[in-house]
């Protein structure tokens, strides 16, 4: 099939693009590099041996994505494309409302026009709010507690309503949770500017000698050992969860929602053990007041991906931060 990845520069679009190649399929790219670097579309080739069709254009401009859909014979799209840092997004409101949601709302114009009906949302599970029971269910009801998660349901809400308006869509919302690690030949991972917002990126900084210590935000929390809990899941598995809903998409119409999950919960000190393994060093940490907006823990009911895509993540704490360490060595030259 070809396949419309927009955001396929991105972290998790970089991997999906990787899998979709090695599966046969052709990609096409749409990216502004406004997260990330065309350095990346070199990195896939090398990996896949195949060159992705590469558009650098923004996903709200309608001019520029019809004419990529003219020039390409698009059988569905899998969009990433748009802002996630939630601290930004409290921030700058406008501009996470403007990109995130005007992205969704052209592409989903485009390929109505197009007749193109095939979709894959890059949801999360930020969506779930924080009064659900753990694990999360895709029953639950919704309502996020920033602007980024906000963009997301709003997204969400759309998308179901355009299913509800013409059964030939076909639309699956995947609620991410935690994806960490780095593709295994060490060439494509996660490489955020500045200092990370995010657990992984921070803890291979502090591996690689880069910034001090880690700072764990709270250690009073009601769970195992009083630190956060998430549902960490391997940025390879996430993507091969996209091929096996692009599979189901092709034999089912209508708009679901699934969690893409493993099912289990590690705490902030049970991963930078795991790191400290896969780096083979003590990694110094300080205790730190809780993040501001965090909850103690959550993790995916991860029972539906399974029973609809038969998709199931298989990749261990280890070997995520194994592959974690292998980028960051790489791109440090240590
Ligand atoms: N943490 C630290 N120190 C740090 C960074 C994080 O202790 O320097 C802790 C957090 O308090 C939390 C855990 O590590 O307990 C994970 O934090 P992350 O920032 O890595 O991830 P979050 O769970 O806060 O959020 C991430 C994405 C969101 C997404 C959500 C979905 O950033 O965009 O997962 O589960 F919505």
């Amino acid at each position: 099939m070809n396949i419309l990845v927009t955001g396929g520069a991105g972290y998790i679009g970089s991997h999906t693009c990787v899998e979709l190649l090695q599966a046969g399929h052709k990609v096409i790219i749409a990216d502004n590099f406004s997260n990330s670097k065309s350095q990346v579309l070199q990195a896939i080739e090398a990996i896949t041996g195949k060159k992705p069709v590469f558009y650098q254009i923004d996903v709200a401009d309608y001019k520029a994505l019809k004419q990529l859909f003219c020039e390409n014979d698009i059988d569905g799209a899998i969009h990433f494309a748009g802002y996630k840092a939630v601290g930004e997004s409290v921030q700058k409101p406008l501009s996470y409302y403007q990109n995130n949601f005007c992205t969704a709302l052209t592409l989903a114009q485009v390929m109505q026009e197009e007749g193109v009906f095939r979709l894959v949302f890059s949801s999360s599970a930020t969506v779930y709010g924080i009064d659900n029971p753990i694990p999360y269910k895709e029953e639950y009801p919704t309502g996020a507690v920033n602007p980024y998660g906000r963009t997301k349901v709003m997204i969400e809400q759309m998308l179901t309503d355009l299913a509800a308006s013409d059964r030939r869509w076909s639309i699956a919302l995947l609620r991410y949770f935690n994806p960490i690690g780095a593709h295994p030949s060490g060439l494509l991972g996660e490489d955020p500017n500045g200092i990370p917002n995010n657990l992984l990126p921070y803890i291979a900084k502090v591996a690689a000698g880069q910034l001090p210590h880690l700072n764990v935000f709270g250690d009073d929390y009601d769970t195992r050992d009083g630190t956060g809990v998430r549902d960490y899941l391997h940025v390879v598995d996430l993507a091969e969860g996209h091929l096996a809903a692009m599979d189901y998409m092709m034999e089912h119409n209508g708009v679901e929602a699934v969690n893409l999950g493993t099912g289990q919960g590690s705490s902030v000190i049970e991963v930078l053990h795991a790191f400290e393994q896969a780096c083979g060093k003590q990694l110094p940490y300080q205790i730190a007041p809780r993040r501001p907006g965090d909850i103690g823990e959550y993790y995916a009911h991860p029972g539906k991906a399974e029973r609809l895509f038969g998709w199931k993540a298989k990749r261990s704490l280890q070997q995520m931060c194994a592959d974690s360490w292998r980028y960051t060595c790489r791109q440090n030259n240590l």
